[in-house]
């Protein structure tokens, strides 16, 4: 399918900034992406774009997934879907890095290359290179017929829709239920089970609802960004599934407000970033409530030990944190789709309080089109 957007996609329709838009217009973009896709009969989906047959499917050995910015970031997630819905070892990596390491191609295994403008140049040249060795690249990419889904040999497009905000959200957003469904339809040629599939189906049937219910606390994120603000650095942790979380969550925040911000696996906290813990440097926690819920509380009591102060992204209140967002629960696998959402809200609003040019931070540019 593909989706035809008009000039009026580009209004602004009573917002103050692209930004601003694009992280409400998210709702509906997941519903797009899920349109059409559902095989409720088979409790898979349908990827018409992929050139991928079922036998072909099979024999992929590991999945190796590539991109820059906030589509590495969708990419992580992606690749702890695929291994936790398929069963395939698989991992992400900056294409910039990739593609200068002479790294070994594989014909076993399967490379995503991940764009949101499909014009990256990273990116692309990863793919090219990727292909002159004789590779199988799929892309996930927002933009229709862009020069990464020309060269890719199949795919997913995203629809998102227009992202003007050169900062990503929606499309980040919109990336990560790509790859649960990519992560589904891999698992259910392999070893996932119906009643797996049928559960990971009924997750991403609740996303669009549950997206709107975390954009209802933007009067809670507004004032929590108005205490961050002042910071001048802060720290974002999470664990496993909340990892990828804290480190776009992270970016958001120093792309747009130039406060500077660093993501840690929770578990390295002991490491090295507990040196640093003092009450003038805030923690954002992802607290999934998941089998790592004790662990991650830990955590937040070993900073707090410390004197720090924390905001925790959890599915219930948590005792240890200063103050939580509470977002719905999802499926385990899926809920990292959602907990970064209040971020993109709380990275806005700081930015927002300290005047920042919102949809144009500084040095930065839409797409890197250049070496
Ligand atoms: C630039 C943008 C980022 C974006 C990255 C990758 O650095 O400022 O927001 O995540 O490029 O862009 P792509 O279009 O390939 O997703």
């Amino acid at each position: 399918t593909t989706v035809e957007w008009e000039a009026a996609s580009y209004d602004m329709g009573g917002h103050d900034t692209y930004m601003h838009k694009e992280i409400h217009e998210q709702a509906d973009a997941v519903d797009r992406v899920l349109r059409g896709r559902i095989d409720d009969r088979f409790s898979t989906v349908h990827l018409g774009g992929l050139n991928l047959d079922a036998r072909e499917a099979r024999r992929i050995r590991r999945v190796k997934i590539l991109g820059c910015g906030t589509s590495y970031h969708a990419g992580m997630i992606g690749a702890q879907m695929i291994e936790e819905l398929a069963r395939i070892p698989a991992d992400a990596e900056p294409a910039s890095e990739f593609r200068y390491r002479n790294a070994v191609v594989d014909p076993d295994t399967l490379y995503i290359a991940v764009s949101q403008s499909g014009e990256t140049y990273d990116v692309l040249a990863a793919v090219q290179e990727l292909k002159r060795k004789g590779a199988r690249v799929l892309g996930v990419v927002n933009v229709v017929g862009s020069a990464i889904a020309r060269e890719a040999d199949g795919g997913i497009y995203v629809h998102a829709g227009p992202e003007v905000c050169v900062v990503s959200t929606k499309c980040f957003t919109n990336t990560t239920v790509a790859f649960a469904l990519l992560a589904l339809h891999l698992g259910r040629t392999r070893d996932l089970s119906v009643r797996d599939g049928k559960r990971i189906i009924e997750g991403l049937r609740k996303l669009p609802a549950q997206i709107s219910e975390i954009l209802k606390q933007e009067e809670l994120v507004r004032e929590l960004a108005e205490e961050y603000a002042e910071s001048r650095s802060m720290l974002f942790i999470g664990r496993v599934r909340g990892y990828p979380v804290a480190r776009e969550a992270s970016l958001k925040l120093k792309e747009i407000t130039y406060i500077h911000a660093e993501a840690y696996p929770a578990s390295e906290l002991k490491h090295g970033p507990l040196a640093l813990i003092e009450p003038a440097l805030p923690t954002v926690a992802i607290v999934p409530d998941d089998d790592l819920l004790e662990k991650n509380r830990a955590a937040l009591e070993e900073i707090k030990a410390r004197s720090g102060k924390i905001l925790a992204v959890a599915h219930q209140e948590q005792e240890k944190a200063d103050r939580t967002i509470v977002v719905p629960k999802n499926e385990d696998e899926l809920d990292p789709i959602l907990m970064g959402i209040p971020l993109q809200l709380l990275a806005y609003h700081a930015a927002k309080v300290l005047g920042r040019d919102i949809d144009k931070p500084r040095n930065l540019a839409k797409s890197v089109t250049v070496e």
